[in-house]
């Protein structure tokens, strides 16, 4: 890709933006007032804004690779914080994607460098799934399946978090699981009991 065709990209967008609103870029620069904090992995194939449908403004987004929430990893901590604390968002998303090569790398046992402790990770999830990962015998499932309990995981791991608890408690947020199905552009909700996780949790993890 030619790189200068960014900036002629770019031109366009601002032009088309004009085109229907003349104050377009006034009204965002005045701030931002998102509903969804949308955690997704940095997979090139697997946009945030453009398969939610959403504009600018509308979502405050993080993205890494396999979609994670490691509790030691301060940038998805600070982002969660800031977007719950701050942006008092109403929704947090941990939207993961089949064909993760995140999660595929995860199940295979490779030494891949500064990886590994990233991918680990994704490896303690299935440590913590072992007995129903191991019984799918057809190899693509099993991965299928993996990304499904990672973004489970991930959700687990969201709802630990001090700030995501207060804000449960104080208005209601609520936690989303989700797959993007890169084979057909669906969004798959995984339907999650966000409040039946939640009591779990809560029995070892309150913070109040
Ligand atoms: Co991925």
């Amino acid at each position: 890709m030619d790189i200068k065709k960014i900036f002629k990209n770019n031109q366009d967008w601002v032009q088309d933006k004009l085109n229907i609103d003349a104050n377009y870029f006034t009204n965002l620069s005045e701030g931002q007032n998102p509903e969804i904090l949308y955690i997704g992995c940095s997979d090139s194939r697997v946009t945030a804004e453009e398969l939610m449908g959403v504009s600018p403004g509308e979502a405050f987004i993080h993205r890494n690779i396999a979609n994670m929430v490691p509790n030691t990893d301060l940038s998805v901590m600070s982002v969660i914080d800031y977007a719950v604390l701050h942006l008092k968002v109403n929704h947090v998303v941990v939207c993961g994607h089949y064909n993760c090569g995140g999660v595929k790398a995860a199940m295979q046992s490779q030494d891949l460098g500064i990886l590994n402790p990233w991918l680990r990770n994704i490896r303690d999830v299935y440590r913590i799934h072992k007995t129903e990962l191991n019984e799918i015998s057809d190899e693509e499932k099993r991965y299928k399946r993996l990304v499904e309990l990672n973004v489970q995981e991930q959700c687990i791991n969201v709802i630990k978090t001090a700030e995501v608890q207060r804000a449960y408690r104080e208005r209601g947020i609520t936690v989303h699981g989700w797959v993007f199905d890169i084979h057909s552009g669906r969004l798959i909700d995984l339907k999650i009991d966000f409040s039946k996780i939640l009591q779990n949790v809560m029995e070892i993890y309150r913070l109040e």
